[in-house]
């Protein structure tokens, strides 16, 4: 059945994308040739959801019939899949922008194409539209379910020799499409998005803007997924949404997120599970314990707290204090063996204080974070907080971020230090730069290098941890 609420697309709407995948698979043919397989290459910043929009992009494209290619002057198809958390990611994507006019000049049938949340805005669909001729197809998030009738919107125009190009963002919130091929990037590892869009709205963060309200995949559809993803030997699946412990609330009599992770852990396979963002508002014993009580679900815990003053969480629209957040953590580390935590912090959020962003270094030393993605505030159009006095100089809130990444790293290396003549098991990323050693991440999500052969890539391996160099940690494979 395919309609189950209405966020799903309709069983009509399904029948006309794949009509579309086989009309592109034919334009396709008929555009490169039959003896050429033309190639895709698509990156994705931002977000591990972004990352999954970009691997379904890829999914839709293998099916049109390109190859992937990681290799951008080699594609005939590129596309960005952008990110508009902060200024600095727009930035970036404005300058590969730039740099692919060349890539035009010296290729004009290369097709390029930009997605993602920083496209959903209109101010910056506006500027592409005006000062980057360069690119031939613009679509938003809430776009990404009808990408293959778009696609053979851009394939016929390029084969007509009359160039149009072709702008589709929708203001309505994005779709749930179950029809979506995946193209995985990893051989290992799988997202498995449970929802998506985020109703916090927490004033600094342009999320809710691009990406819409919640929406949670029905139950039996997520499971489905990692049955079959667990059959295919993937090893650790990632639960994807904005605010995972929001799940199931916008749908009707299906389970809530600590159920979901009881089911999923009753799926046969050697795989381990993960999940973010836990949103610490709504963290609930209930959660902890079902983490606990689950073998297969990590000891590792993200849990953003984004300040340790209540004041500055206020502001932040976060819904829950300092005094909360701790008795959550201490719970935790009550409740799950050897669990570790890791968070985002922003720092010089408008008027915090000296005093204010001292709590939040007095938090970070009483939960002892195994790692912090740290951000200094940037102010993002549309948000609340962009509007707020923000008398503190760049200077300042620079010098209170070194701070507290000093502070980080002298915790991470206690916690280091610690895991010394411990074994863990370690999930086989790879091989590290030098290509000495393997590395990987253990269950508590510990970065471990160690000597190995390419064989143990994509599999477990206890190891134990004989040294730290350099904050990295060395150890030997045991079994
Ligand atoms: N949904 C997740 C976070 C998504 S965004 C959650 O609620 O935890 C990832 C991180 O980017 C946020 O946790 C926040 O720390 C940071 N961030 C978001 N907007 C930002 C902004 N305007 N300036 C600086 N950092 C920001
Ligand atoms: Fe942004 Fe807050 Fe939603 Fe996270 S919970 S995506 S920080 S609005
Ligand atoms: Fe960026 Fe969009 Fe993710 S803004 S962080 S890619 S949801």
């Amino acid at each position: 059945m395919i309609q189950a609420n209405s966020v799903l697309l309709t069983l009509r709407e399904v029948e006309k994308e794949l009509s579309s995948t086989a009309r592109c698979k034919k334009l396709v043919r008929s555009f490169y040739g039959e003896e050429h397989i033309p190639l895709a290459f698509v990156h994705s910043f931002g977000c591990q959801q972004n990352v999954n929009d970009g691997e379904k992009i890829l999914g839709m494209l293998t099916s049109f019939g390109y190859g992937v290619t990681f290799e951008m002057e080699k594609a005939d198809v590129v596309i960005y899949n952008t990110c508009a958390i902060r200024e600095n990611a727009e930035k970036k994507v404005y300058g590969l922008v730039g740099e692919l006019s060349h890539l035009k000049k010296k290729n004009p049938s290369v097709l390029i194409g930009l997605c993602g949340c920083m496209v959903q805005q209109s101010h910056v669909a506006e500027k592409l539209k005006f000062s980057y001729p360069q690119v031939d197809f613009v679509f938003g998030t809430h776009a990404l379910t009808s990408f293959p009738t778009l696609f053979s919107g851009v394939l016929e125009s390029a084969l007509s020799g009359k160039r149009k190009r072709m702008f589709e963002i929708f203001d309505s919130d994005g779709r749930i499409a179950e029809y979506a091929p995946v193209y995985r990037l990893d051989r290992a590892k799988a997202n498995l998005p449970i929802m998506y869009g985020c109703n916090n709205f927490c004033t600094y963060c342009v999320v809710p803007l691009v990406r819409g309200r919640e929406r949670s995949r029905r139950s039996e559809d997520v499971l489905t997924e990692a049955k079959t993803l667990a059959a295919q030997g993937y090893r650790e699946i990632t639960l994807l949404g904005q605010n995972v412990n929001a799940y199931g609330k916008d749908l009707k009599d299906d389970l809530s997120f600590p159920e979901l992770l009881l089911a999923l852990n009753e799926i046969e396979g050697d795989f381990r599970i993960r999940f973010m963002t836990s949103h610490p508002r709504d963290c609930t014993k209930e959660l902890i314990d079902a983490i606990a009580k689950c073998d297969k679900v990590c000891n590792h815990i993200h849990l953003p707290v984004q300040s340790g003053n209540d004041r500055i969480l206020k502001e932040m629209n976060r819904h829950y204090d300092r005094k909360t957040y701790l008795s959550l953590i201490r719970y935790a580390k009550e409740r799950i063996k050897n669990v570790t935590f890791t968070s985002d912090i922003i720092v010089g959020f408008p008027g915090e204080t000296e005093e204010e962003f001292l709590d939040t270094l007095s938090l970070i030393e009483e939960v002892r974070y195994l790692a912090l993605f740290t951000f200094i505030f940037s102010p993002r159009e549309g948000t609340k907080a962009a509007l707020m006095d923000d008398p503190v100089s760049y200077e300042e809130k620079n010098r209170r971020f070194q701070q507290l990444l000093s502070v980080q790293k002298k915790i991470e290396e206690q916690l280091h230090r610690e895991m010394v003549g411990k074994t863990v098991r370690v999930l086989v990323d790879g091989f590290n730069r030098d290509h000495t050693r393997l590395y990987g991440h253990s269950e508590e999500n510990l970065t471990v290098d160690f000597p190995g052969d390419e064989k143990q890539i994509g599999n477990f391996v206890s190891v134990r941890i004989d040294s730290m160099e350099n904050r990295a940690l060395l150890g030997h494979i045991i079994d």
